[in-house]
C-alpha cells in the first residue's frame, strides 16, 4: 500500500496534510499521535470511504481515487466505535456479514466456524453483541473484519475500550494474521501497542513527523535520555523545565526522566548544570523509549511552525 501526497481538508482545516506512506506486505504498520492528529481520516481515505483533497494511493493493486469499489470490497476495515448490530446475536451478525460478503450457506457455516475457534466466540453464539464485554466485542469486530480473509487489514484504534489483558490477546490475533500473510495498519495513541508494530509512522496535526521500525526511530533520536534521581523530584522537575536543552520530562516512580537533545556528554552536563543551581541529584543515562521519540519528534514540529 502507498499513499502520495494525500491530503484532507474540511474547510480551513487541513485534518492530513501531503503524507506520504508505504506499507508492506504482511507486516503490522502503526499509526502513532494524538486525538485530532488525522488517523482516523487517513484511514477513512485508504479505505475508498472519504475522498482525498489532493494525492493519490495504491491500495492492493487499485488506484484511489477512482477504484474506491474495488478497495472497499477487497480491505477489512474496523471502525473506532463498535458497529455490529447490538441488537443481534454474535451468530446472527455474522450469519448477515457473511450473506453481505455474498457467501452461500455452507461456505458461510464453515466460515463462521473457523472464526467462532480462532475468535473464541463459539460460547457466545447465542449472545446479543450488545451485550459482550469490551474484550468480546473486539473480538467479534475482528472477527467481522476479518470475515472475508482480506489481504489488508485496517484498524482504527481497536483498543481504546479494552482492559490491558484482552489488548494483550487481541495483539496477539494481530500478529497471527500477519504470520499468515495479511497486511494490517492499526492506529493507536497507546506506545506500547506502537512498540509492537514492525514499523510505524508517527503523526502531528496531520503532519507525519517520522517513520521506520521502533529501533530506527529511537536509534534516530537527536540526543539522550537520562534518569535524574534527588530528594525533591517536584522542585527538580520545575527546575529541569526551564533548561535548554531538555526536550522533555517526564516523573516515573520516585525518579524523572529527561530527553535531552545533547549526546555523549549529558549525564556530567546536567550533573554540573543542576549542581550550580543548588540541586543535588544523580544522573545516569537509560534507554531510550517510543515515547522520548514522540516527544522529540512533535517538538521539533513545533518549533517549525
Ligand atoms: N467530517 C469532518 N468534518 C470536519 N472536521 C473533521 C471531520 N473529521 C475529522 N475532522 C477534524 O480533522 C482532524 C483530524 O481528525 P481525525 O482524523 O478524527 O483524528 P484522529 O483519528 O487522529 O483522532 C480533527 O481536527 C478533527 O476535528
Ligand atoms: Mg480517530
Amino acid at each position: 500500500m502507498v499513499a502520495r501526497n494525500l491530503t484532507k481538508r474540511f474547510g480551513d482545516l487541513v485534518a492530513v496534510d501531503h503524507l506520504d506512506l508505504r506499507v508492506r506486505r504482511a507486516e503490522v504498520y502503526g499509526f502513532l499521535g494524538p486525538n485530532g492528529c488525522g488517523k482516523s481520516t487517513t484511514i477513512r481515505m485508504l479505505c475508498g470511504l472519504l475522498s482525498a483533497s489532493e494525492g493519490t494511493a495504491t491500495v492492493l493493486g487499485h488506484e484511489l481515487p477512482g477504484e474506491a469499489e474495488a478497495v472497499k470490497r477487497q480491505i477489512g476495515y474496523m471502525t473506532q466505535r463498535f458497529s455490529l448490530y447490538g441488537d443481534l446475536s454474535v451468530a446472527e451478525n455474522l450469519e448477515f456479514l457473511a450473506a453481505v460478503y455474498g457467501f452461500k450457506r455452507e461456505p458461510a457455516q464453515r466460515r463462521i466456524k473457523e472464526l467462532y475457534e480462532q475468535y473464541r466466540l463459539g460460547e457466545l453464539r447465542g449472545q446479543m453483541a450488545g451485550t459482550l464485554s469490551g474484550g468480546q466485542r473486539q473480538r467479534l469486530a475482528l472477527a467481522a473484519a476479518v470475515m472475508h480473509k482480506p489481504e489488508l487489514l485496517l484498524l482504527d484504534e481497536p483498543t481504546s475500550a479494552v482492559d490491558p489483558q484482552s489488548r494483550r490477546d487481541f495483539w496477539e490475533s494481530l500478529f497471527h494474521l500477519a504470520d499468515e500473510g495479511t497486511t494490517l495498519l492499526v492506529s493507536t495513541h497507546y506506545m506500547d501497542e506502537a512498540e509492537r508494530c514492525h514499523r510505524l509512522a508517527i503523526l502531528d496535526r496531520g503532519h507525519l513527523v517520522a517513520d521506520g521500525t521502533p529501533s530506527e526511530l529511537m536509534a534516530a533520536l537527536p540526543g539522550m535520555t537520562l534518569r535524574v534521581e534527588s530528594e525533591h523530584p517536584a522542585r527538580l522537575m520545575h527546575s529541569l523545565r526551564q533548561q535548554a536543552h531538555v526536550l522533555g520530562v517526564a516523573q516515573i516512580g520516585a525518579s524523572l526522566r529527561v530527553l535531552t537533545d545533547r549526546k555523549s556528554d549529558a549525564a556530567s552536563w546536567l550533573t554540573s548544570t543542576l549542581l550550580d543551581a543548588g540541586i543535588e541529584a544523580r544522573v545516569e543515562p537509560t534507554e531510550p523509549n517510543l515515547e522520548d521519540v514522540f516527544v522529540a519528534v512533535t517538538r521539533k514540529q513545533v518549533e517549525a511552525t
